[in-house]
């Protein structure tokens, strides 16, 4: 084989997607939600999964700090390294809606170029929602000490400090996170999630 050349040949389903999805009630999708640490993309996320698992939608959630305990975990924060992150959850998400199923991807993914790479990576039946909190709100919750911990030098590169967050310009959904109850944000997020899978 020569060098360079990839001796991989990828087989396609023999199961078609839409009788995947007949199967299932629901067609399959990636909900891809960048913000700010500390806006609620987590909190909002496992929020939503469990409403739309009681209404029988196949839902499961790849969270930041989840596949950076394992998938991800030879990553660190450079911006090489995001974009590796974004780059294999926006692989894994696709593999997981091929099989049907709506897919929350919960990952800051600062860089609008990233954002764009998981689109094209996901195809059909990507959407970007911005959980939306300013930087003053998150910093304040600062559930995880890291906003302090940037602030006194002890963290470097930290978005929304010293690295850059790129505000998405069109997202298909924007859920603010500053005012209203985790309930509703994740409520306003299952029922677009609902719409956007139905079938028919
Ligand atoms: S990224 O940018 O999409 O690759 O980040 P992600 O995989 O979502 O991981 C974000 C969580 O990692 C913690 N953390 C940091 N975030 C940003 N910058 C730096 N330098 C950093 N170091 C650690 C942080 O807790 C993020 O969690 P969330 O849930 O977003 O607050």
């Amino acid at each position: 084989i020569a060098s360079g050349t990839k001796a991989i040949h990828p087989t396609g389903s023999t199961v078609s997607l839409w009788d995947r999805a007949q199967a299932r009630g629901h067609r399959g999708g990636v909900f891809w939600m960048t913000g700010l640490p500390g806006a609620g993309k987590s909190t909002i996320a496992r929020a939503a999964e469990s409403r739309l698992f009681a209404q029988g939608i196949d839902i499961s959630v790849l969270d930041g700090d989840t596949l950076r305990a394992g998938l991800c975990a030879d990553l660190g924060f450079s911006e090489a390294d995001r974009t590796e992150n974004v780059r294999r959850a926006a692989a894994v998400a696709r593999i997981l809606a091929e099989t049907g199923q709506v897919v929350l991807v919960a990952l800051i993914s600062p860089r609008t170029a990233d954002r764009d790479l998981a689109r094209q990576i996901v195809g059909d039946g990507f959407r970007e929602i911005f959980i939306d909190a300013d930087q003053e709100t998150c910093e304040a919750r600062d559930p995880k000490g890291l906003y302090a911990a940037a602030r006194a030098g002890r963290i470097s590169g930290f978005t929304g400090i010293d690295a850059p967050y790129d505000v998405p310009a069109t997202p298909d959904l924007r859920l603010a996170t500053g005012l209203d109850s985790v309930a509703d944000v994740a409520g306003r997020l299952a029922a677009y999630v609902t719409d956007s899978v139905a079938l028919g």
